[in-house]
């Protein structure tokens, strides 16, 4: 397994629309291990396709780390592997919606407050292609919305207000400036 450079803020990619993956080849399959190996690597408890400059749909998911943090009660509903999600569809949203903090490794240090809903429901297929269909609340639910949006080509600064993208604007031009201090490799725009 490799570790990937981290593509910063800026980088095209990272607003490019994926491509749906046709089947899970070699390539794949080692895309899917140096991803895991590269989340892993930067602390990181998700990681999209286009966050190490590829174009396929797939991210992956690994909150094992949040998962010792919490209450025994809890962690038995979350799993504790990293989970791949390939052709992902959210097919069902909650009406309620909660603020989170979030971060994104393409975009070092910087911490904000986004509202998405709860509850979400979605199908995907697994890194052997098979099809699942499940529903995921709390923090499963906030980090797989925000790998999605990575396949959009939307990060989580697009939901915060335009009040706070003023505030962070010079901060953000630094970052696709490359000028940031991450712990992990990164790749300059
Ligand atoms: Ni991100």
């Amino acid at each position: 397994m490799a570790i990937l450079p981290i593509r910063l803020l800026g980088t095209p990619i990272l607003r490019q629309q994926t491509v749906p993956v046709q089947s899970v080849d070699a390539e794949v399959q080692k895309l899917i291990d140096d991803m895991i190996e590269t989340m892993h690597n930067a602390e990181g408890i998700g990681l999209a396709a286009p966050q190490v400059g590829r174009s396929e749909c797939l991210f992956v998911v690994g909150i094992s780390e949040l998962l010792e943090d919490m209450a025994e009660d809890l962690q038995t509903k979350l799993p504790d592997q990293p989970m791949v999600f390939i052709n992902p569809e959210i097919t069902w949203e909650s009406e309620a919606e909660e603020e989170f903090e979030e971060g994104c490794l393409s975009i070092p240090d910087i911490r904000e407050s986004v509202l998405r809903p709860e509850s979400i429901q979605i199908t995907y297929r697994d890194r052997n292609m098979q099809k699942h269909s499940r529903t995921a609340d709390g923090i499963l639910a906030r980090v797989i919305q925000h790998e999605y949006d990575h396949l959009e080509g939307v990060l989580f600064t697009d939901h915060i207000s335009a009040f706070r993208r003023t505030i962070l604007k010079r901060k953000l031009a630094e970052i696709a400036r490359g000028n940031t201090r991450a712990n992990y490799p990164v790749q300059p725009v």
